[in-house]
């Protein structure tokens, strides 16, 4: 519920005004819409901070038993829906403090000692994405043990690998699906590492400048799960970065995604019909009887406008804001909220789509020997067995490919009488070279395509991931 009745001035701030706010302010101003999911944060956060207060002898025995009561009251009204957010109470914090006071009276206004709404909001969404850092990374890693699923199921699975979209040489699915646990692990990492930057309490910063109680905040610091306390009050107030730097590995992340999605698309058509979705991530049409949409897919490659978009959106925020807190810094939050809740969503469809998905190991194969995917193989046997320069094997395989191109066929197919006409020491052996599996299987080379090796790289990520 949001009760939008305006009052005639705010409880918490208006000594010194004469008036409320116009209706106008008051809807520019108001965060509460959106920052009430910041809730639990808010509620944890204060809760430190009254007991920190208690501890360092600031507040009575008395007033921090009924203000933690209070507060746990406050929890459980917002968790069973009985609780009154009001916009002209601006935000969550003033709306939990104001509700704190109808609860308990006046002690209620000793919670807000040595702390301020600007350092508070640092802390509450510190930890909100603190927590989204950290479930992000578990369906990271769901969606890694995925790929390696099928990865396993397809350490020999031939399929084209393609540049520029076009065929260039034979691949193994389980190494193209390995590419993308390449590309998530590194992400993985990535909200990792954000995640450790981030882990630094701005609570105690007050206003800007700190205060003069004698606070604890390694104590609040460390209550609140930080690693210690952030070392200069002004920057405490003014930094973003945590929520910029858990926009940007969104942003990679939803990049990779993105590609992987339209891979699926493209296979899944029938043209490619490399893959068939499940039916759990496929749509009909609503005219034409006979499509199957890969729509999450689609989705998934489209839903990183909204998360890149969230990023530039907050870097615009910021760029040269003068320090410290600005009011321009409540645009913080909406973005980083749909891009957190967005990414999940994109994870989460991606895993199932990968899970479910059938391959059509046949057509893969197929595509995989056409485009004379193998002429490389050729060149590279005229390097090994006749001794050939590169450069002179890559202009006779060249011929080779037109001959098969006249002929219409694949060059395992060319007579070798033919072949030996490009080069004289050309034999039987060469046939040996040119199927897409003798291709795949002689890419040993450390992270090539081979099924040995595509088989020790899965080892090594479970053993790494395990
Ligand atoms: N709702 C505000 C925000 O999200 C809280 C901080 C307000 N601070 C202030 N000095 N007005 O940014």
């Amino acid at each position: 519920m949001t009760d939008t009745t305006s009052q005639t001035g705010n409880k918490m701030w208006g000594g010194r005004f004469a008036s409320g706010p116009d209706t106008i302010m008051e809807e520019i101003n108001a965060s509460i819409d959106f920052d009430r999911k910041m809730y639990v944060q808010d509620i944890t956060g204060s809760r430190a901070h009254a007991k920190m207060l208690h501890d360092q002898g600031i507040l009575s025995s008395d007033d921090h038993a009924t203000i933690d009561q209070g507060l746990h009251t406050i929890l459980s009204e917002i968790e069973t829906g009985q609780f009154t957010f009001s916009r002209a109470l601006e935000d969550i914090h003033m709306n939990v403090e104001n509700r704190l006071a109808e609860l308990i009276g006046p002690a209620a206004g000793r919670l807000h000692t040595a702390r301020s709404r600007n350092d508070q909001v640092a802390v509450d969404f510190r930890m909100w994405v603190r927590d989204q850092a950290d479930s992000v990374q578990s369906a990271l890693e769901e969606f890694i043990s995925a790929l390696l699923d099928k990865a396993d199921e397809h350490a020999d699975s031939v399929m084209p690998g393609f540049t520029h979209l076009q065929t260039a040489q034979p691949v193994t699915l389980g190494h193209h699906c390995l590419a993308y646990v390449e590309m998530m692990a590194r992400d993985l990492s990535r909200f990792k590492d954000a995640r450790e930057r981030m882990n630094e309490c701005p609570l105690g910063a007050a206003a800007l400048a700190g205060t003069g109680f004698n606070i604890d905040r390694h104590a609040t610091a460390q209550a609140l799960g930080f690693r210690e306390p952030t070392r200069n009050s002004l920057d405490s107030v003014s930094d973003r970065d945590f929520a910029l730097e858990f926009l940007s590995a969104a942003s990679i992340c939803a990049t990779h995604l993105s590609r992987l999605a339209e891979e699926i698309v493209i296979w899944s058509t029938p043209q490619f019909g490399f893959v068939q979705l499940s039916d759990r991530f496929s749509t009909g049409s609503s005219i034409m009887p006979q499509k199957k949409n890969p729509d999450a897919a689609e989705l998934v490659r489209g839903k990183i406008g909204r998360i890149t978009g969230s990023l530039v959106g907050l870097l615009t925020v910021m760029k040269g804001l003068p320090l410290t807190y600005s009011k321009d810094m409540q645009e913080d939050k909406e973005g980083v909220f749909d891009a957190a809740e967005t990414l999940e969503l994109c994870l989460a469809a991606m895993t199932g789509m990968v899970t479910d998905m059938t391959i059509n190991r046949g057509a893969m194969e197929a595509a995989a020997g056409s485009g004379y995917s193998t002429a490389t193989d050729l060149a590279d046997w005229l390097v090994r067995e006749a001794g050939i320069p590169f450069r002179d094997a890559h202009h006779i395989t060249g011929r080779a490919v037109a001959m098969a191109e006249e002929n219409t066929c694949e060059l395992a197919e060319i007579p070798l009488e033919e072949l030996q006409a490009l080069h004289t020491d050309i034999h039987q052996g060469v046939f040996d070279v040119l199927t897409v599996q003798a291709s795949v299987a002689s890419r040993t080379s450390f992270g090539g395509t081979a099924p040995s090796g595509v088989r020790s790289q899965i080892k090594y990520w479970r053993g790494r991931l395990a």
